[in-house]
């Protein structure tokens, strides 16, 4: 069966790069090869994960360089991947207008609270979910999205809703978002995404 080549960046911890590599291991991501795990970090736990799971993993750090050579190191490791399909997966570097139109409609990124609320410039990780408890809602959740020039902007593909619960610390409810809602959403949306790529 043809497979979409698939490339995985990351920065952090990588729990949702480990809900992909579980979901391919599951056979439920049937159209999807992961060809590459690239880091913007060089510590990134997530760098980890990848290499456990037999990915090749390189690291384009973003950390004392211009958004021009990042972009630039990050295109090389896209190539060595050959990768149809790139999945921001707790990647916190924004990429340029230039870069992002290469890829129309294959970068996708798993963003923490129902898109359109909740995103944009230093909307990311953590903070997100500091904004959501500050601003008082009852019901935040998960976006899968296609990335284009505008940081958050990008055609939606997937969203789930997830409670705030009294008592809910920023940590508590990241958790909670990634095992209802993150965890579940992103590996349905790479298939999805991959099925269209193989279709063109
Ligand atoms: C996830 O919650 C992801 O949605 C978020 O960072 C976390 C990374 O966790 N991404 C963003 O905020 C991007 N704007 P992980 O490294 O364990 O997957």
């Amino acid at each position: 069966m043809k497979q979409a080549k698939c490339a995985v960046l990351v920065s952090g911890g990588g729990t949702n790069l480990q809900a992909l590599i579980d979901a391919g291991q599951a056979g439920r991501l049937p159209h999807v090869k992961f060809s590459g795990v690239i880091s913007s970090r060089p510590d990134a736990y997530a760098l980890e994960r990848g290499k456990k799971a037999g990915i090749p993993v390189f690291v384009a750090e973003r950390k004392g360089h211009t958004q021009a050579e990042f972009e630039a190191e990050l295109l090389s490791c896209l190539r060595q991947c050959q990768a149809d399909m790139i999945i921001l997966a707790g990647f916190m570097s924004i990429l340029s207008e230039d870069f992002v139109r290469r890829y129309p409609r294959r970068i996708l990124n798993v963003h923490p609270a129902l898109l359109p609320a909740f995103g944009g410039k230093g909307f990311y990780g953590l903070h997100v979910h500091e904004a959501a408890l500050a601003r008082g809602v009852k019901v935040t959740g998960a976006t899968v999205h296609y990335v284009n020039e505008i940081a958050d902007g990008g055609e939606i593909i997937l969203q789930k809703a997830v409670d705030v619960l009294p008592g809910d610390t920023p940590e508590i409810l990241q958790r909670r978002v990634m095992e209802q809602a993150e965890w579940l959403l992103l590996p349905q949306a790479a298939e999805l995404a991959a099925q269209e790529i193989l279709q063109q």
